[in-house]
């Protein structure tokens, strides 16, 4: 077990598609980092140290104190304070404030509203990738149409703006896009987002039913705020969701044996979504916080100014929490996973993630009973090094195999 600090940014080579880098792996539970910027940090890869740093007040989120793991090096970039609204880079009391003004449009009682509309976009998308025929492109066809729809419904974005934000949402969450590439998605994003402010302050309609037409009605934030707000759930509403339906699907096509468990006992659902979190933990690399003041933690000290990185894919995996946890187990209990992080960061809509993957997984193999891979699995292209990972298309067919 090495203790040294590497001497690259972090190796991303994985014994399958599914599990995370072997180099983190090997590593114990907090260890050193060094950071592509020449930031000597941490990396957490242990269960209880990951939960113990999520829930600890002297650790910060706050963007300008951050050091960034992989991708590209951004030394020369001088990080800011978060804007108002961006309020994932905040710390209490700035963050509870927007955690407390968003909760109840992500509770479970809106997210029973949202049903029947996640429910329509992914009868919406199988229906598009049956018109279109087998093979498809199950990402396109479904994994990306589903969740852009629901968190566009959810804030009251207009159809004609929805795919520009999808493109752009792509461009910001991906680690390699360059540094003028990623501010412009986001400059495109905010743009899309301030029209759309704007023309809810002159008069929201009254069929207006979103978040951001009920947040501009009660007065309590400025436009600044509101469009900043609808760009961070833009963003983070729509690529985790769509990573977890293309790899979840991925992986349940080459394991038949936990795929016929699921189809075979709709009771199943609830863990299995569970499971697939605990499994696959798509947010990779991108959970960071950094060290208020000196933390002893786990024997050793993190100096104030210091950055952790979170790797919660090797938490979940860790066997002192979860047995045999290399092992995919729809029906093991899962629950206390780290997928959607913990503390006072947790993802704000778990909810509405667990009913999209529970919902649209179960009708993908309802409605395509024979769906298999149109490639070799390891001609499925991975997103290794971006911040969410999974795939970039999956190749999937069905119906009656072509002649030889
Ligand atoms: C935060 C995972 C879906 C909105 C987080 C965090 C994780 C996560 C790990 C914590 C980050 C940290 O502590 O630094 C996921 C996964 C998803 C998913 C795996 C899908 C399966 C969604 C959806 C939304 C959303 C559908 C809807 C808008 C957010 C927001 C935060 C967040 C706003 C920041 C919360 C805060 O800082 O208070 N998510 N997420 N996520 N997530 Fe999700």
């Amino acid at each position: 077990m090495s203790d040294s600090p590497i001497a690259r940014p972090l190796e991303t080579d994985r014994p399958t598609p599914f599990d995370p880098p072997v180099e983190l792996r090997k590593r114990p539970p907090l260890s050193r980092l060094a950071y592509p910027d020449g930031h000597l940090g941490w990396v957490a890869t242990g269960y209880s140290v990951t939960r113990a740093i999520l829930a600890d007040p002297r650790f910060s989120t706050r963007r300008e104190l951050l050091h960034q793991p992989v991708g590209r090096d951004r030394a020369q970039e001088r990080p800011t304070p978060a804007e108002p609204g961006i309020f994932p880079h905040m710390d209490p009391p700035e963050h509870t404030r927007y955690r407390r003004l968003l909760s109840r449009h992500f509770g479970p009682r809106r997210v029973a509203e949202l049903t029947p509309t996640i429910r329509r976009c992914t009868e919406q998308a199988l229906a598009g990738m049956a018109d279109g025929g087998s093979p498809a492109d199950l990402v396109a066809a479904f994994a990306v149409p589903i969740p852009a729809l629901v968190i566009c419904e959810l804030l009251g974005v207009p159809v004609e703006d929805r795919q520009a934000i999808q493109a752009a949402t792509a461009v910001m969450n991906d680690l390699d896009s360059t540094p003028e590439q990623a501010f412009e998605a986001v400059m495109s994003i905010t743009g899309t987002v301030r029209r759309l402010v704007a023309k809810l302050r002159a008069g929201p309609a009254p069929s207006d039913d979103g978040l951001l037409a009920h947040a501009v009605a009660t007065g309590d934030l400025t436009d600044d705020e509101l469009t900043n707000l609808g760009m961070v759930l833009l963003a983070t509403g729509h690529l985790p969701t769509s990573s977890m339906l293309s790899l979840g699907t991925f992986v349940l096509l080459t394991e038949p044996a936990q795929r016929a468990r699921l189809t075979g006992d709709p009771a199943l659902a609830e863990p299995a979504v569970e499971e697939l979190l605990r499994y696959l933990s798509i947010l990779q690399f991108d959970v960071r916080r950094t060290a208020l003041i000196d933390v002893e933690i786990d024997g050793h000290t993190i100096a104030a100014g210091e950055t952790v990185v979170l790797a919660l894919p090797v938490a979940n995996r860790d066997p002192e929490r979860f047995a045999g946890p290399d092992t995919l187990d729809l029906a093991r209990s899962a629950t206390g996973h780290l997928a959607f992080g913990h503390g006072v960061h947790q993802c704000l809509g778990q909810q509405l993630a667990r009913t999209e993957l529970r919902i649209a997984l179960t009708a993908l193999f309802e409605r395509f009973p024979d769906l298999r891979l149109a490639v070799p699995p390891d001609e499925v292209p991975t997103r290794d090094r971006m911040a969410v990972y999974g795939v970039d298309r999956l190749p999937v067919a069905w119906g009656p195999a072509p002649a030889p």
